[in-house]
C-alpha cells in the first residue's frame, strides 16, 4: 500500500538516503514511518507513528550510527493501528533480522499461530511481523543462514500481496527482498544501489531502474542485484530510464492522482478480498465485536454515509435485500438523526467512510449507538474515528487514496459491502458456503475485468475531451445503475464543476425528460441482459425516448450486447458480469469521463475548488 526505500552502497549515509526517499514517497499518504541500519554489527531502528518529520525528530533525539546499508517503510496500515509499535521495520530475531513490507500477508494468522508453537513472541499486531519471524525461523533452521535462500523459502510460503525487504546483521553489504502483488523496482546507481516501492524512492540519486516481476527474489549489493524465482531458478527483470519528471514519478506515470488511483482500483479489488476466508472457506470479517446471534436478530439495516460513500451503500442495499432479505434504507449521515429514525437493538446500522473522519458520518454513529444500535464500519483509513467508535469494522484495503475524489475508495466500499452482506447470509443461513463461494469467486474475477476496461481508457478519455464543452450531462440507470448514475454526476460536478444529474431510468417521463434537447449528452447505464430481461428492455427503451428528442446518448453497455447499438451514438463497451457486480465495471468509465474533462478544461483534478478530501466539519 505504501513506500518502501532501500539502499545499499559506499558513498552515502544510508538513513540520509532513505529519508530523503521517503520523503519523496509522503504523497502516497500513511499513518506512520521508520528506518533500520546496520552499524557496528548491530541493527539499529527508529520508527514513529505520524509524518516523515515526525521520525526525524525522534532521529534527532536518538541519533543512527553513520551506515552504508538500510531499509525504510511509510505505512498505510491493515492489520494494527497506526502506532510507534506498529510501524516498520520490525526488528526481529533477537535484533538480528529488520524487515519492511508492503501489502497483506493472507495467511497470517495460521503462520503467527505456527510460530507461536515454537516459542514466537510478537510485540505487534501486525502481519508483517509474523513475516519477519517466519523469515528468521528459515533463515536459522532451513537456510543455513542464507539470507537469499531464506527469502525464498519464506515466499513460498505467504500468501496474499508483498513487497518483503530484510536485512540481516551479519551481512552488512546485501539487502534481499521479495515481489508478490504489490511493486518493487530497483533503481542502479555507481557502486551503490537502491529499492523503491516506485522510481519517486530513489529518482534523487538514479534514473537508471529496473522492474521486478512478480515472483521474484533481489540480493542487492552496492556492487549490483542478482534475480531469482522464489524456486531459487535464475531471472531477469527489466531494466529501463526514468524519463519522468520527479511530479509524475510521484504519480506513477499518470497526469494525475485522481487518474492513477483510477488505475489502482484491479490492485484495491483485489487487496480488499484478501483473508477474507478462514481455514474452513467460511467469510471472516475484521476485528469483529459483534457476536453473530446479534445478528441473527437484526431485522432492518439502515446504511449511513456521506457523498460517495452514500452511493456505494445504495448499490449495496440491492444486494443486501436480494442475498439477506433485510429490509435496508440508505441515509445520508447529515440527514439521519434529524429525521427521528426508528432505531432499535434490532437495527444494524452501517457506516461507510472512506477517511473514518467525516463528522457527519461520526455523529450518525454516535446517534445510532446512543439508540442502541449495533454499528459496523466500512471504512478505509485503520484506526479512524468512525472504525473506533463503531462495534464492528470491515476495512477497505484500497491503499491511500489521494484525490479529493474518490474512485478506487468507491469501487472498495461496494465489495466490503457484498463481503458483508454475503457474511450475513452465512451467519443467518440464507445462503450455503458453496453459493457464498460462486459469489466469492465471480468477486475475484473483477479485477481483471476492471483491467480490461480500463484498457479502453483512450476511447473514453477522447469522448471526454470531445464533450469538454457542454452545458451539462444526464446520467440514467436502473437497478444498480441507478447509483452509479449519481456517482457519475457526482463525479463530473466534483472535478470539472460541470452541471449534471444522475437519474432513476424510469423517473424520466415523470418529469425530467423535459431537459432533453438537440445535443443534449446522456449517459446511460445498460443492464447485463443476463439479469433480468425485462430491466435490459426497458433501459433500452429510455435510449431510444432520449435519442428521439436529440440527445446525444453514450452508453455503457456489455460486450455482445447489440440491441443498444441503434440508438446509440457512442457506445463504451464493458465485460459481461452477474448484474450486482456491474457497478464495479460501469463506473470505472464515468470515472476517467470525469477526469478527462476536468483535465480539458485545465482545472485542478487533484483538489478541486471548494472541497477536501475528508469534511470533519458538520
Ligand atoms: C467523493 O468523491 C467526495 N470527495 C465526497 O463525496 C466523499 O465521498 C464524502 O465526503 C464522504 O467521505 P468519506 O468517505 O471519507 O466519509
Ligand atoms: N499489512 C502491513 C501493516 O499493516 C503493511 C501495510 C502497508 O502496506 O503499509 O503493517
Amino acid at each position: 500500500m505504501c513506500g518502501i526505500v532501500g539502499y545499499v552502497g559506499g558513498g552515502r549515509d544510508a538513513k540520509s538516503v532513505i529519508i530523503e526517499g521517503l520523503r519523496r514517497l509522503e504523497y502516497r499518504g500513511y499513518d506512520s514511518a521508520g528506518v533500520a541500519v546496520v552499524a557496528d554489527g548491530r541493527i539499529e531502528c527508529r520508527k514513529k507513528a505520524g509524518k516523515v518529520a515526525d521520525l526525524e525528530a525522534e532521529i534527532a533525539a536518538h541519533p543512527l550510527d553513520a551506515s552504508h546499508l538500510g531499509i525504510g517503510h511509510t505505512r498505510w496500515a491493515t492489520h494494527g493501528g497506526p502506532t510507534d509499535v506498529n510501524a516498520h521495520p520490525h526488528v526481529v530475531g533477537g535484533g538480528k533480522l529488520a524487515v519492511v513490507h508492503n501489502g497483506i500477508i493472507e495467511n497470517f494468522a495460521s503462520l503467527r499461530a505456527e510460530l507461536e508453537t515454537k516459542g514466537y513472541t510478537f510485540l505487534s499486531e501486525t502481519d508483517t511481523e509474523v513475516a519477519g519471524a517466519l523469515l528468521f525461523d528459515v533463515y536459522v533452521n532451513q537456510a543455513s543462514q542464507d539470507l537469499t535462500r531464506a527469502m525464498q523459502l519464506t515466499a513460498q510460503r505467504l500468501e496474499g500481496a508483498f513487497t518483503l525487504l530484510a536485512i540481516e546483521v551479519g551481512q552488512p553489504d546485501r539487502i534481499v527482498a521479495a515481489r508478490w502483488n504489490s511493486p518493487l523496482v530497483i533503481g542502479v546507481g555507481e557502486g551503490e544501489n537502491f529499492l523503491g516501492s516506485d522510481v519517486s524512492g530513489f529518482i534523487e540519486f538514479t534514473r537508471d531502474a529496473v522492474e521486478m516481476d512478480n515472483g521474484q527474489i533481489v540480493t542487492l549489493t552496492a556492487d549490483g542485484y542478482s534475480i531469482t524465482t522464489f524456486d531459487g531458478a535464475s531471472a531477469e527483470g527489466k531494466p529501463f530510464r526514468v524519463e519522468w519528471d520527479v511530479t509524475a514519478a510521484e504519480k506513477g506515470g499518470y497526469n494525475s492522482f485522481m487518474e492513477k488511483e483510477i488505475h489502482d482500483q484491479p490492485a484495491a479489488v483485489r487487496d480488499t478480498l484478501y483473508g477474507r476466508f478462514n481455514e474452513e472457506g467460511r467469510l471472516t470479517l475484521d476485528e469483529l465485536r459483534i457476536d453473530e446471534s446479534v445478528l441473527r436478530s437484526v431485522n432492518k439495516i439502515i446504511i449511513v454515509a456521506c457523498g460517495t460513500a452514500a452511493y456505494a451503500g445504495q448499490v449495496a442495499r440491492y444486494a443486501i435485500e436480494h442475498w439477506c432479505r433485510i429490509p435496508t434504507e440508505v441515509e445520508l449521515a447529515h440527514e439521519f438523526r434529524y429525521r427521528d429514525p426508528i432505531v432499535t437493538e434490532q437495527t444494524l446500522v452501517v457506516a461507510v467512510s472512506q477517511s473514518g473522519e467525516t463528522m457527519d458520518t461520526l455523529m450518525a454513529v454516535r446517534h445510532a449507538r446512543e439508540q442502541g444500535a449495533k454499528v459496523i464500519a466500512i471504512c478505509n483509513t485503520v484506526g479512524s474515528s468512525i472504525p473506533r467508535e463503531a462495534d464492528a469494522v470491515l476495512y477497505t484495503y484500497a491503499g491511500p487514496e489521494i484525490a479529493v475524489a474518490s474512485t478506487k475508495a468507491f469501487i472498495s466500499q461496494i465489495v466490503a459491502a457484498y463481503l458483508l452482506a454475503l457474511y450475513l447470509a452465512q451467519v443467518r443461513g440464507n445462503k450455503f458456503t458453496d453459493e457464498i463461494r460462486g459469489i466469492i469467486e465471480q468477486l475475484q474475477e473483477m479485477p481483471d475485468k476492471i483491467a480490461s476496461v480500463l484498457e479502453n481508457a483512450d476511447q473514453v478519455r477522447e469522448l471526454g475531451q470531445e464533450l469538454a464543452n457542454s452545458k451539462s450531462v444526464l446520467f440514467l440507470g436502473r437497478h444498480v445503475g441507478f447509483p452509479v448514475a449519481l456517482e457519475g454526476a457526482l463525479k463530473l460536478k466534483e472535478v470539472a464543476y460541470l452541471h449534471s444529474e444522475g437519474f432513476a431510468a424510469g423517473e424520466l417521463k415523470h418529469g425530467p425528460i423535459a431537459l432533453v434537447e438537440e445535443g443534449q449528452p446522456v449517459f446511460v447505464i445498460v443492464p447485463s441482459k443476463s439479469s433480468r430481461h425485462s430491466l435490459h428492455a426497458k433501459v433500452v427503451s429510455n435510449i431510444q425516448e432520449v435519442r428521439a428528442r436529440g440527445a446525444v446518448t453514450i452508453v455503457i453497455a456489455e460486450e455482445g450486447d447489440e440491441d443498444v447499438v441503434q440508438f446509440a451514438n457512442h457506445i463504451i463497451r464493458i465485460p459481461e458480469s452477474p448484474g450486482l457486480l456491474q457497478p464495479l465495471l460501469a463506473t470505472v468509465p464515468l470515472q476517467i469521463f470525469a477526469c478527462a474533462v476536468a483535465e480539458a478544461r485545465g482545472l485542478n483534478v487533484d483538489q478541486p475548488r471548494n472541497l477536501a478530501k475528508s469534511v470533519t466539519v458538520e
